[in-house]
């Protein structure tokens, strides 16, 4: 498919998806959400893809919702067409790991996005923020809920109700992103990373992802039960006897 506001690029195993609406910070207007939404569909449906990666421009990740779009909306609109439902969520859809790469402005939904993806590598440029409040509004795509879950009340309190940015610096600090690198390196590095975790076992990359995010859902004991049986599970697959034998042979394993 061709696309107006994403680039898509393959490198190896490796989805990489930019956002691209340099004139307005890849503010994320209905049109971008839906062919991003559209891609990571298929890269998830794709065998050959193993791991997948959003990011923005140098200057901006996203500075958020389109808010020329939005200006206009009426509460029936809004609700009717569930615009974040139907879109906005679809990267919490995707099986196989997403890695955002933030450099930049990364505000509002822009934020909210990145907190969707599994991890978060930031370059030292990056400036996180939900800075809804200074529009009338607050967060809309999960942001009151997953910032203050990544670094706590007290600073999601401040960040939402201030309007302040984040750098990269404190981000790293209060766990909202897993690493900084400079600038230049970012791509390279979250490609690498990536590359990474899409040579190893898909089934076993899919369970991991899928027990760590239980951790967000349900109990101690529950999210335990759920890593158990997932591991039990990976015993039935080819993987963990060429994983294993690989190690007790001292090769590499083939996972593909
Ligand atoms: C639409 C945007 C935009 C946005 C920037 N632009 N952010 N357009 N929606 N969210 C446009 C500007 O209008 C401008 O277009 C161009 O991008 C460059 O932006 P400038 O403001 O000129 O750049 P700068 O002075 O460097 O300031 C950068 C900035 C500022 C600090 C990031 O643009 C900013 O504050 N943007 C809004 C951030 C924000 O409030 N985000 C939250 C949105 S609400 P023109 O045509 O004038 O040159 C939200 C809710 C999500 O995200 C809820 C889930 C659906």
């Amino acid at each position: 498919p061709t696309y107006d506001n994403i680039l898509v690029e393959t490198h190896g195993r490796v989805g990489l998806i930019r956002l691209n609406r340099p004139a307005a910070l890849n503010a994320l207007c209905d049109a971008l959400v839906r062919e991003l939404g559209a891609q990571l569909q298929a890269f998830d449906a794709d065998k050959a893809i193993g791991a997948i990666v959003i990011t923005g421009s140098d200057r901006a990740f996203a500075a958020g919702a389109d808010i020329k779009e939005m200006h206009g909306r009426t509460n029936p609109d809004a609700m009717m067409e569930d615009f974040i439902g139907a879109n906005w969520e679809s990267v919490l859809k995707v099986k196989k790991p997403v890695i955002a790469a933030v450099a930049g402005f990364a505000l509002g939904g822009g934020c909210e996005l990145a907190m969707m993806c599994d991890m978060i590598f930031a370059a030292d440029t990056a400036k996180f923020g939900q800075p809804e409040i200074n529009l009338g509004v607050i967060p809309g795509a999960g942001g009151t809920q997953r910032l203050t879950r990544a670094v706590g009340k007290s600073k999601a309190m401040d960040m939402v109700l201030t309007a302040r940015m984040m750098d990269a610096a404190e981000a790293e600090r209060a766990n909202l992103v897993s690493r900084v690198f400079p600038a230049d390196q970012l791509l390279p590095e979250v490609l690498k990373i990536a590359a990474k975790i899409a040579d190893l076992s898909p089934v076993a990359v899919q369970f991991a992802k899928q027990a760590v995010n239980r951790a967000f859902e349900t109990t101690l004991a529950e999210g335990v039960r759920h890593e158990r049986a997932l591991f039990l599970s990976l015993f039935g697959t080819p993987h963990q006897k060429e994983g294993m034998a690989a190690f007790i042979e001292k090769r590499k394993p083939n996972f593909q």
